[in-house]
């Protein structure tokens, strides 16, 4: 078991070898501790979690559109270790219920992807989520910020894929509502301290673009 889980950390620092898109290899990692660590807190199966954890971008659909569906990076590493079938199924099926598009969300139907999907969501707010969704910004030319072009807050799946909202934007479109999106009480702990920073922030940015002083 130890040694699939470090087998994994290395087949996916390789997969994201060359990534630097905000899904790159530290967000896999970053995922990866919070996840255990909630998961000790919910007791949920740790092998399960781990994994799911490790490879839960491995087969996203923006790095990855032709295994997406049936999640052939993840199943053909797990094969290659020699993982049962049956853990190879809860954990296709946890990476199946973690991502969040636009305004529809799956609230994951077990505890380990329930303690997954908070990991995750937790990695795309506070200090770091600020930094990722500038440098997602950053990297799909978007601007940083522009008050012409208000938040639309209310995407179908369809229209936030095709968004070319502001980096600001995505603040209010996604981030600030992850907070009361969170299945554990340890993630709804940790989330209501970064989306205080992210408040802050998001208070000092918009007083600085005014030309307070
Ligand atoms: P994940 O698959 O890790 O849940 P996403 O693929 O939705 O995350 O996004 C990866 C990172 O890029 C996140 O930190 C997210 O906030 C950021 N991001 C995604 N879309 C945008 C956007 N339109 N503007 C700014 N940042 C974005
Ligand atoms: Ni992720």
């Amino acid at each position: 078991m130890e040694k699939t889980v470090e087998k994994a950390k290395e087949y996916v620092k390789e997969l994201f070898r060359n990534e630097f898109s905000g899904h790159d290899y530290f967000h896999t990692l970053r995922v990866y501790n919070t996840a255990v660590a909630l998961s000790e807190k919910e007791n949920a199966d740790l092998f399960i979690v781990s994994l799911a954890a490790l490879l839960h971008d491995a087969d996203d659909v923006k790095l990855s559109p032709e295994t997406a569906e049936k999640k052939d990076n993840a199943v053909n590493f797990m094969k290659s270790q020699g993982v049962d079938e049956d853990i190879i199924s809860r954990v296709v099926k946890a990476i199946d219920e973690i991502s969040f598009s636009g305004t529809g969300t799956v609230v994951p139907s077990t505890i380990e992807g329930k303690c997954v999907q908070d990991a995750d969501r937790l990695d795309a707010i506070g200090a770091i989520g600020i930094a990722r969704a500038f440098s997602y910004g950053g990297n799909h030319n978007r601007e940083m910020h522009n008050p012409d072009i208000p938040p639309n807050l209310n995407m179908t799946k369809e229209e936030y894929r095709k968004s070319n909202s502001t980096s600001v934007n995505h603040f209010y479109e996604k981030l600030l509502k992850l907070k009361d999106l969170m299945n554990t009480d340890e993630g709804k702990r940790i989330a209501e301290k970064r989306d205080r920073y992210m408040r802050e922030f998001l208070d000092e940015f918009l007083s600085e673009w005014e030309g307070k002083r």
